[in-house]
């Protein structure tokens, strides 16, 4: 199996599982966004060698080295991924996250390699009309990231209709969260988090002082921000369902990862203070430019297809995310 930008937060975890399913594992990653450190770490948690191949997806030279093993199925994690960044930086984005997929899908063609699950993204959906949000919702991204995870998911479409053995799954994610349990592996944001859960536990570990809340005038149950948080090692197992389905099936499908429940800040700090003891000084900012209320998944097409739901919970989430930031105060580079 081969996983593209296996080394990252949600790679890496995704590599324990299909270790732990008996997978090969062949890991391309030209660590951009992580270190080599990562997929030691798997390799420790999982017992078992991962076949590391540094280097760009886009860079076809690379791919054709990459495939000359025997693959039989990619998931594709490669990408940018900040919202803000790809406002600031579209081309970058573009280039990547969707040049990058066709670069490897011209990779997969030449050696009739038939099954793709790609990480697609919750931010397709926009701003929901309704919620929870199901599938058929309307696609209508609203900064070049969202767009970027669209335009590859419409690309896999085309590609399955091209191919009838092929097999594509996008997976749409929603907030995933937290850290294998070892402590070994984690997410490692290299400069200030975006996110609210990394924020949390540089907080907690005293790396930053205070929380600050974007917006307490939202409206919601508490006016803060709703979202749907999922265990990582939850949306991990979710991949692998995701590969027996493709094994097992041909055609596209786009399907939701979460957790089917909205969760928000103030619910979040509450739920890690309780899960670790560590008291999260906030304050409440203004609304952070691009957010939306809240969303959440309706996980019952993951459930019905793919036989997957979370199996952890929110707390379990924190004491396993706090317990990495615990072990790795600088992530890899402790
Ligand atoms: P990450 O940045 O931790 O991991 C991405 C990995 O891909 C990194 O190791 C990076 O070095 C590598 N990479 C990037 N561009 C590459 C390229 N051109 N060639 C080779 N390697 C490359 O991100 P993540 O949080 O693990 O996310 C993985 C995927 O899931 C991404 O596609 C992201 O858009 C998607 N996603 C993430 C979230 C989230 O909240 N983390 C939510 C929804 C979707
Ligand atoms: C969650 C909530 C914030 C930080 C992003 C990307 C999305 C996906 C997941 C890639 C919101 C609030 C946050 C902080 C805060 N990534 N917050 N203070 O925005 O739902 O989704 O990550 O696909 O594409 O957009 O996640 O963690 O940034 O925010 O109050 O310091 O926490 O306003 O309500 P988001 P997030």
């Amino acid at each position: 199996m081969l996983v593209t930008g296996g080394a990252g937060y949600i790679g890496t975890h995704t590599m324990v599982e299909l270790l732990a399913g008996g997978y090969d594992v062949v890991c391309l990653d030209n660590f951009s966004n992580s270190a080599p450190e990562a997929i030691k770490r798997v390799e420790k948690i999982a017992g078992k060698r991962v076949t590391t191949v540094i280097g760009d997806v886009r860079d076809r030279e690379v791919m054709s080295r990459v495939f000359k093993r025997p693959i039989d199925g990619v998931i594709h994690f490669a990408a940018l991924k900040a919202v803000g960044e790809s406002v600031l930086r579209p081309v970058d984005y573009y280039e990547n996250n969707v040049a990058g997929t066709l670069a490897l899908l011209e990779a997969m063609l030449e050696r009739k390699v038939q099954r793709l699950v790609f990480s697609s993204s919750a931010t397709v959906y926009g701003v929901p009309e309704k919620l929870p949000l199901s599938e058929d919702a309307p696609i209508r991204p609203i900064n070049p990231y969202g767009h970027t995870k669209a335009m590859v998911e419409q690309i896999l479409r085309d590609w399955c209709a091209a191919g009838a053995d092929h097999a594509g799954i996008s997976l749409r994610y929603f907030n995933p969260i937290g850290a294998h349990e070892s402590g070994l592996i984690g997410e490692d944001p290299h400069d200030i988090p975006n996110n609210l859960f990394p924020f949390i536990t540089q907080v907690a570990i005293g790396k930053r002082d205070k929380l600050t809340i974007w917006g307490n005038d939202w409206p919601t149950p508490d006016g803060t921000g709703v979202r749907d948080y999922l265990h990582v090692m939850d949306l991990a197992r979710g991949h692998v369902a995701a590969l027996e389905h493709a094994v097992a099936h041909t055609g596209c499908s786009a399907i939701n990862l979460g957790t089917g429940h909205g969760v928000s800040v103030l619910q979040m700090v509450a739920a890690f203070e309780s899960a670790t003891s560590k008291k999260i000084p906030y304050v409440f900012g203004p609304r952070r430019p691009g957010d939306i209320p809240a969303c959440w998944a309706d996980a019952s097409l993951a459930r019905n297809l793919l036989g997957w739901e979370v199996k952890r919970s929110m707390e379990q989430a924190c004491a396993d995310g706090w317990r990495w930031q615990q072990q790795n105060p600088n992530g890899y580079r402790s």
